[in-house]
């Protein structure tokens, strides 16, 4: 078969014999996200005739208003993951704490635990931009047989197993890495089929697009304002063009294929920035390296950072690899 006819499903059970002693564990796990995927999806597409847009009405743990799709991700991407019996436990954006999921004859047999941000940008669906889902999945470190604890999922970003993105955009799709190179599906919504569209993808060294949201740029660490006035500024390539949809998923997607820098910082008044290193940083540092890209929160490698919290935040540098390098220069510079 020629690779352009490659389903995910076909893909999924084709890279199940890269891994010794596979159980088929991590592909029924990738095969009930493949699933969930396409439930939200179809649910995107009908914003504005079905009653999903605005706001659910409550506040998750971090502050933010939750919008109904958000709700609506969350439950869809849990429900099927319990229904299936695939995960022992689930960290979501969403979640003010972990779940635990005993499995079949409460046994506490299944390996994995996921962690997610359900719908990424949903401040954008009432206006038709992009939006995502991210997910990252580890092995427990607490014992099989047992319920999981907190440790299982404050583990270090290098030793995720998976990790993930789906695209609702111009088209679907769905980007995901197993730690031996990355590859992109696209949804054909006629036939609700995922095929291999982007194979083996890499991000270009150096590119020439900067994402930040400049609204905070007095609020900026001078490293910040510093490599913003080097992306401005004529030289090699340059002065760069800047590109911010406010969707973190749609901005890095676009960088990937384009080559470019994303950048949320830590700032004066919120010094540990916005994003979430345990399911917005680590997927995309992972995700982003094995593109051959690179991510950092301004100074150390963000996936040998040590989390301490389920909610986390931390300063995110990430996209092609000389560009971060540029950033992180500026960011010592300015100490
Ligand atoms: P989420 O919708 O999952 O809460 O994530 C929002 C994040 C991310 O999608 C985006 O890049 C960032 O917030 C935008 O923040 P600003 O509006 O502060 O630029
Ligand atoms: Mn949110
Ligand atoms: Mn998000
Ligand atoms: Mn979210």
């Amino acid at each position: 078969m020629e690779q352009r006819h490659i389903t995910l499903g076909e893909f999924i059970i084709k890279k199940q014999t890269d891994f010794a002693y596979s159980t088929g564990e991590l592909s029924r796990l990738m095969n009930s996200i493949r699933l969930a995927a396409k439930i939200v999806s179809q649910k995107v597409n009908q914003a504005g005739l079905v009653d999903i847009s605005g706001s659910f009405g409550k506040e998750n743990i971090q502050g933010e208003d939750q919008q109904k799709l958000d709700v609506f991700a969350n439950d869809v991407f849990i429900q099927t993951l319990i229904n299936r019996e695939i995960v022992c436990g689930i960290a979501s954006e969403e979640n003010d704490d972990f779940i635990c999921i005993p499995g079949r004859d409460k046994s506490y047999s299944n390996k994995y635990v996921l962690l997610m941000d359900p719908l990424d940008g949903s401040s954008n669906i009432d206006v038709n931009v992009s939006v995502g889902t991210i997910f990252s999945i580890y092995h427990r470190i607490s014992p099989i047989g047992t319920p999981v604890t907190k440790e299982d999922f404050l583990q270090k970003g290098v030793n995720q197993v998976a990790a993930g993105y789906v695209i609702y955009g111009s088209s679907t799709m769905l980007v995901y890495t197993t730690g031996k190179g990355l590859n992109g599906f696209t949804l054909d919504p006629a036939l609700g089929t995922f095929f291999l569209s982007h194979p083996d993808m890499k991000i270009k060294e150096e590119g020439y697009i900067y994402s930040i949201n400049e609204g905070n740029y007095i609020q900026f660490p001078q490293g910040v304002k510093d490599y913003i006035k080097y992306c401005q500024a004529e030289g090699d390539n340059r002065p760069y063009t800047a590109r911010y949809i406010g969707s973190l998923v749609a901005d890095i997607h676009r960088n990937m294929l384009k080559g470019g820098i994303y950048i949320y910082p830590g700032s004066a008044n919120r010094p540990e920035g916005k994003l979430r290193l345990l399911y917005e940083c680590n997927p995309f540092a992972f995700i982003i390296e094995q593109a051959g890209g690179k991510a950092s929160d301004g100074f150390r490698r963000i996936m040998e950072i040590e989390p301490t919290e389920l909610h986390q935040r931390i300063p995110f540098f990430c996209g092609s690899k000389k560009m971060v390098t540029d950033a992180e220069a500026c960011m010592q510079n300015a100490k």
